[in-house]
């Protein structure tokens, strides 16, 4: 690795050495296992900030014991690889803590919920997900003090939570959703594709063909509510492959995650497919004028 191009930080305390001597940082967490829709994220903060800092932490509190925590792929170094190719001469720096103290120390017993956001969606399958997903992210702007912070939109409830609560913990830091990365077929990319067959990969294509279907019809009903409600029960009950299964299918306000109104002016089709035991998520963002 080029240590002048892409800087690799161990420890919390290095990391705040290294702050001392840098302003104006885009940050972007991930978990790693790196792939082009990571690599999106990244290539924005770069162009958009003088420093770029990656987080790259499994990060233990937002999986719950019957998920695949253990197995979620560490790839450190092909990741360096990825963000070196990527970085392009730019001040580029990985935090990517050598052990879970570093981010949350010793006794850390804080957790962090926005309620609102909750009790929906991929909440219900995953009810403590998004309180470790609040609190490692509250402890890596804690930590980092970034001036801007990027997302992907594929994960839009956790965009909306992290939104809701920097909003009222972080004021200073802006959030920015960055557009879904898709395969030329249309697969949102995800981490978990790496857990799907050849077949099971067609199979997930029903996901986003499903929302893109929706999208189109929706242009003919919205604003009539009624309709909206009748797409989504219409597409739940199309025939599917016997391994796949719906976990959520929905048109929702995307500014409240509630259901859709009169003065939605944005609204979003969310859905969650099961392939076999892989649950893979995806969406449409839709708005009022288009
Ligand atoms: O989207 C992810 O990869 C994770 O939920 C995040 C935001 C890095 C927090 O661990």
């Amino acid at each position: 690795m080029d240590r002048q191009m892409v800087q690799l930080i161990t420890s919390a305390n290095e990391l705040t050495a290294i702050l001392e001597n840098i302003s104006s940082i885009g940050l972007v967490p991930t978990m790693g296992n790196l792939h082009k829709g990571h690599l999106s994220l990244i290539k924005k903060s770069i162009s958009e900030n003088k420093n770029t800092i990656i987080s790259i932490f499994v990060n233990p509190k937002q999986f719950s014991p019957n998920e695949d925590f253990t197995e979620y792929p560490r790839t450190l170094e092909q990741d360096l690889s990825k963000i070196k190719n990527t970085s392009k001469g730019k001040n580029v720096y990985v935090f990517s803590p050598k052990s879970i103290e570093e981010v949350y120390p010793p006794n850390f017993s804080t957790t962090l919920r926005v309620p609102s956001f909750e009790n929906k969606l991929c909440a219900i399958s995953r009810p403590n997900h998004f309180e470790g997903v609040c609190t490692v992210i509250y402890r890596l702007f804690t930590l980092i003090k970034p001036n801007q912070a990027y997302f992907g939109q594929k994960d839009f409830q956790q965009l909306c939570i992290i939104k809701a609560m920097s909003k009222d913990l972080f004021p200073k830091i802006k959030i920015i959703g960055v557009p879904i990365y898709r395969d030329s077929n249309g697969l949102a990319l995800s981490s978990r594709n790496k857990y799907l067959s050849i077949n099971e990969k067609k199979d997930a294509l029903h996901l986003f063909k499903t929302l893109k279907n929706m999208a189109e019809q929706m242009k003919m009903c919205w604003p009539n509510i009624k309709k909206l409600s009748q797409l989504t029960t219409d597409a739940k009950n199309l025939p599917i492959a016997t391994n796949i299964r719906w976990d959520y299918l929905s048109i929702i306000d995307a500014n409240t995650l509630e259901q859709v109104r009169d003065t939605s002016t944005q609204v979003i089709i969310a859905g969650s497919l099961y392939v076999n035991k892989i649950r893979l998520i995806d969406n449409i963002l839709i708005n009022k004028e288009s």
